[in-house]
């Protein structure tokens, strides 16, 4: 299946027409204002705090830390871009591990006591590059991102060593789970909760005004809401699924009183989707004709019903939590709804359906959230693959109120300019923009530091450049 180039949608009713055809509801402003009349420069009042824009930077690993888990200087660079970028909310940087077992990769960092200085520094990194290509440091938000990776820890090497909250009849077969000894049990679900507050203690002396309990992309807070079938009480009702998230937020209080909390969440998911005869990308055979393990999902594997994403909602408005995320799926089983792109990562497949019509769902379920609690402050995902058309639509959503914040991720790491150059009214640098290559994917999936390979010099002089391209040609020619 072909897609159109967004690149190729010169025009406002070229937009309007492909959108239209191919069913992605994505309105959009056909002329961006910049300066204070744009609607993208409107700060917003967070608990009497001024955050000075509607950009975010959402939170990127680069698996590029010390296998202690510090930072390193790639780190360090990607920091420095996240504060120099312009954007005023800076959600989480990365996923940091609370401890070694919970590392997604062999070089994601952790923070401990060892590690605690060197996240510190980061965040100084962020705030001086920000101080010095934009006028303020007041107005910014800045928040770690606190994780567990459950399903998909993998931290010592490749070889994942997977801790679960429930065995799963499709996922477990793909990652290689063939016994109940990965499973949580309750005690050692109590005693992650504490690590997790010891982990914010420390966030908070580095001076993050928040910390992100992740519940998203099939990680272990992720897959609390969809344990459905679990014993005991963190698994089965609505409410004994969100007892991890409940007892976070008390002992992250409890430990470190006057942190604020925030949660990033994958509001709908779908079944796994495994490469189809010609290579595209299709819903794996569905268990009994019912998919009940989608958190957000209606049953089918492929739809979605928000009911219990509203509801998660309300339970985060009743626990005083105001900052939420809005992202969807995971990366490892179901990309396509998770980070939409035109090219899939080695482990993909190609894309069961235009990238548009991915970057409309998330859109539209934040949209429909917003409507649900809109006391709460969003920042919505996905927007990468709109390309020359973000700032468009970005200007939409945020002044008829679809969303709070319009969170940028891969486009950041090939262009931090962006959100500055969209402000400023100046022309978008078209070399930069993002063309969902996919390599930042790829490039980790296969063991090697996570970058914009394609577009960003610094990573094109590297020398994992010709083992990427080795690996894609091959995946080329299969
Ligand atoms: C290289 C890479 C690393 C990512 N790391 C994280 C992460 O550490 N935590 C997280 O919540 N999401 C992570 N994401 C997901 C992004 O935050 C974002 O949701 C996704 O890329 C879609 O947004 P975009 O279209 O602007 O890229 C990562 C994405 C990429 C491409
Ligand atoms: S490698 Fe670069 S162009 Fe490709 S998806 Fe990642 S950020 Fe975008």
């Amino acid at each position: 299946m072909t897609y159109r180039r967004v690149a190729q949608l010169r025009t406002a009713d070229n937009f309007r027409d492909y959108t239209a055809e191919i069913g992605a509801d994505l309105p959009f402003d056909e002329a961006v204002l910049n300066g204070s009349t744009s609607p993208l420069a409107q700060p917003y009042v967070y608990r009497g705090k001024v955050i000075g824009n509607r950009f975010c930077v959402l939170p990127m690993e680069g698996w590029d830390g010390t296998a202690d888990g510090h930072p390193s200087d790639l780190t360090s660079r990607r920091w420095q871009r996240f504060g120099f970028s312009g954007a005023k909310l800076i959600w989480g940087g990365e996923a940091v591990a609370v401890r070694h077992d919970g590392r997604a990769n062999a070089r994601q960092l952790v923070i401990n006591e060892d590690t605690a200085d060197d996240i510190t520094q980061l965040r100084q990194l962020l705030l001086d590059a920000h101080a010095e290509h934009h006028d303020s440091v007041d107005d910014l938000l800045i928040g770690l991102q606190l994780t567990h990776s459950g399903r998909f820890c993998r931290p010592n090497s490749h070889k994942l060593e997977p801790r679960i909250a429930y065995r799963h009849p499709l996922l477990d077969g793909k990652f290689g789970i063939s016994s109940d000894d990965a499973i949580l049990t309750d005690d050692e679900i109590d005693e992650l909760i504490e690590d997790f507050a010891k982990a914010a203690v420390l966030a908070q002396q580095a001076g993050f005004e928040f910390v992100d309990l992740k519940h998203c992309h099939g990680y272990l807070g992720h897959e609390f809401l969809s344990a459905i079938e679990r014993e005991g009480k963190y698994g089965g009702s609505f409410e004994n699924r969100t007892r991890f998230l409940r007892n976070l937020v008390e002992a992250v209080r409890r430990a470190a009183p006057g942190l604020d909390i925030g949660v990033r969440f994958s509001a709908f998911d779908w079944m796994p989707f495994t490469p189809g005869p010609n290579g595209m990308g299709e819903p794996e055979a569905l268990p009994n004709g019912r998919y009940p393990y989608a958190f957000g999902g209606d049953g089918t594997g492929t739809g979605i019903d928000l009911t219990e994403a509203k509801q998660f909602l309300d339970l985060l408005a009743e626990l005083d939590i105001q900052l939420v995320c809005i992202t969807a799926g995971s990366p490892y089983y179901v990309p396509h709804i998770q980070r939409p792109a035109l090219f899939a990562p080695s482990d993909g497949y190609e894309p069961p359906e235009d990238p548009l019509v991915g970057v409309a769902r998330q859109i539209q379920a934040t949209a429909e959230l917003r409507q649900h609690r809109p006391e709460l402050l969003y920042v919505g995902s996905g927007y990468s693959y709109l390309q020359e058309w973000l700032p468009n639509v970005a200007q939409y959503v945020i002044r008829h109120d679809m969303t709070d914040f319009v969170g940028l991720g891969r486009m950041i790491l090939t262009y931090p300019e962006m959100p500055a150059d969209v402000l400023a009214g100046r022309t978008l640098q078209r070399k930069s923009i993002c063309r969902t290559f996919s390599d930042c994917t790829t490039a980790p999936r296969n063991d090697m530091v996570s970058g914009c390979y394609p577009l960003d010099k610094f990573y094109k002089d590297r020398e994992e450049y010709d083992r990427l391209m080795a690996i894609k040609k091959a995946q080329k020619e299969t």
